[in-house]
C-alpha cells in the first residue's frame, strides 16, 4: 500500500468542491488516513513548494496557495500516487481530459483544484510537512 498527500486548493475550497473531490477519491478506493482544513501563510507555501523555487511561477503559486483555506488529506491505496494523479488529469485544467478532477473542478494551470504528490519521494516530504503522527489514523476498511 502506498501513501500520497493531496491538497484541495483555495479555488476549489472556496467554490464548495472539497467534499465532492474527496468523495471521488474515496469512491476510487483511496483510504482516508488523515484530513484537515488550514490556511498556509506565504512562508509555509514557499516551504511546501520549495522544489519549484527556481521556476517562474513560484511566487505566484505560493501567493495563490496562501490566499485562502485548503483541505489536506493523506490517502492510502494500491499504487495510490499514480492512481490519484490519473484521476487528477493534466496540470492545466483547460487541457485536462474530460471527467478528470482538474477538468471538472479547476480553472487553469495555477488554479487547478488539487495538488497530489508526484513520487514516493515527494510524498515522504509532503506528508510530514502537513501532518504529525497524532493526526494520522489507521483502521480496517469495512
Ligand atoms: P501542483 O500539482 O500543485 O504542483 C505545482 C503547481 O505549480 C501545479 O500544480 C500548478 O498549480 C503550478 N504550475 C505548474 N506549472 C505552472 C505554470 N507553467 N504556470 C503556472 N503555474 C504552474
Amino acid at each position: 500500500m502506498e501513501k500520497t498527500l493531496v491538497i484541495v486548493k483555495p479555488d476549489a475550497v472556496c467554490r464548495g468542491y472539497s467534499g465532492k473531490i474527496l468523495g471521488i477519491l474515496e469512491e476510487h478506493g483511496l483510504k482516508l488516513r488523515a484530513l484537515k482544513m488550514l490556511q498556509l501563510d506565504k512562508q509555509q507555501a514557499q516551504g511546501f513548494y520549495a522544489v519549484h523555487k527556481e521556476r517562474p511561477f513560484y511566487d505566484s503559486l505560493t501567493s495563490y496557495m496562501s490566499s485562502g483555506p485548503v483541505v489536506a488529506a493523506l490517502l492510502e491505496g494500491d499504487e495510490a500516487i499514480s492512481k490519484v494523479r490519473q484521476l487528477l488529469g493534466d496540470t492545466d485544467s483547460k487541457k485536462a481530459a474530460p471527467g478528470t478532477i482538474r477538468a471538472s473542478f479547476g480553472q487553469n494551470r495555477e488554479q487547478n483544484a488539487i495538488h497530489a504528490s508526484d513520487s514516493p519521494g515527494s510524498a515522504a516530504f509532503e506528508i510530514p510537512f502537513l501532518f504529525n503522527e497524532l493526526e494520522i489514523t489507521d483502521y480496517d476498511p469495512q
